[in-house]
């Protein structure tokens, strides 16, 4: 069987007139026009679709089913271009994205909002380490990535669009959460810390700053997420640095103090990090200009740690 999208079309049409003329009319046909497309659309059928009683057309069993067919993919056509036009435009589509572990603690909110705005996003997302993250966009596995501090590498784009600051925490029971004054980076680097794994970025930051100062940095446990660090500092087994976006919940609880020491927070951002040369599908540009517009340090909940802003 041989069927053209003309022959589809025009049939659709006579079914639905039951009339040659007016058919031809809608279309800007001749009505023999129309007719040749009929009779060699029922010849490569192999059936009539149409029968002529008296004065009137009818549409013959063959020709019934036709007509649902025709109707149903002119439909899915009409709905093909609309889904066409809404992936050209931003609107629709496959966000494949990938984010530091630190940095679900909010992702999932943004992206739960742009979802809201896109209901016809698809999502793909990935939360791993630092180190991951990068060889995710070396061998282009995925398309965005929101991570903090990017290394300098000129086959990246990186856009920092939040402030991601590092703080020093430890359960309310510790002797240093009761200090009033400000503690000295001395008195911290004689403690021990609970840290991430060596191939985080919150770790790799840790390191260079006890380095930077001259200071050594004592782990006493390493762990991969910051939740199971914050339950670890909670039950007493060290102190820990941290993001604050990973906080919220815990220091409304009390559980948890944010201490005051000498040259902290450690000042970071938060970047949006693509390959410069790779073309981004049209979804991703649309979250990328969600992300980097006025709205996401609100939805974080955040507003004091967008760019510019000061710490309390
Ligand atoms: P991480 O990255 O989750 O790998 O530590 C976050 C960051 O670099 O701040």
């Amino acid at each position: 069987m041989h069927l053209t999208l003309r022959q589809i079309k025009i049939f659709e049409a006579v079914a639905r007139h039951l009339n040659f003329t007016l058919a031809a009319r809608e279309l800007h046909l001749s009505q023999p026009a129309v007719s040749m497309q009929i009779s060699q659309l029922e010849d490569s059928v192999g059936l009539p679709l149409l029968e002529k009683l008296g004065k009137r057309i009818h549409l013959t069993e063959a020709g019934q089913e036709m007509r649902r067919y025709c109707q149903r993919m002119l439909h899915d056509l009409r709905e093909l271009s609309e889904v066409m036009g809404a992936i050209r435009g931003g609107r629709q589509g496959h966000l494949r994205i990938s984010v530091a572990t630190t940095a679900n603690h909010f992702a999932t909110r943004l992206l739960a909002a742009f979802i809201d705005r896109y209901p016809g996003t698809r999502l793909s997302l990935d939360v791993t380490n630092r180190k991951h993250l990068l060889a995710q966009l070396a061998n282009n596995e995925t398309e965005l990535v929101i991570m903090g501090e990017p290394p300098v590498d000129e086959q990246l784009e990186s856009v920092p669009f939040m402030e991601n600051p590092l703080v020093v925490i430890a359960s309310a029971r510790h002797p240093l959460a009761q200090e009033e004054a400000t503690i000295s980076l001395q008195r911290i680097a004689e403690q021990n810390f609970v840290a991430r794994e060596p191939a985080s970025g919150t770790r790799a930051t840790m390191e260079r700053f006890f380095l930077a100062h001259g200071l050594p940095l004592r782990t006493s446990i390493e762990m991969t997420s910051s939740e199971a660090i914050k339950h670890a500092v909670e039950a007493g087994l060290g102190l820990g640095i941290v993001s604050i976006h990973t906080l919220e919940l815990e220091l409304e609880t009390r559980r948890l103090k944010i201490l005051e020491v000498e040259d902290f927070p450690i000042r970071r951002h938060w970047y949006l990090v693509h390959l410069r040369d790779k073309r981004l599908a049209p979804i991703a540009q649309t979250f990328s200009a969600f992300l980097l517009g006025p709205d996401a340090a609100n939805l974080v909940n955040r507003p004091d740690l967008a760019p510019g802003a000061r710490l309390p």
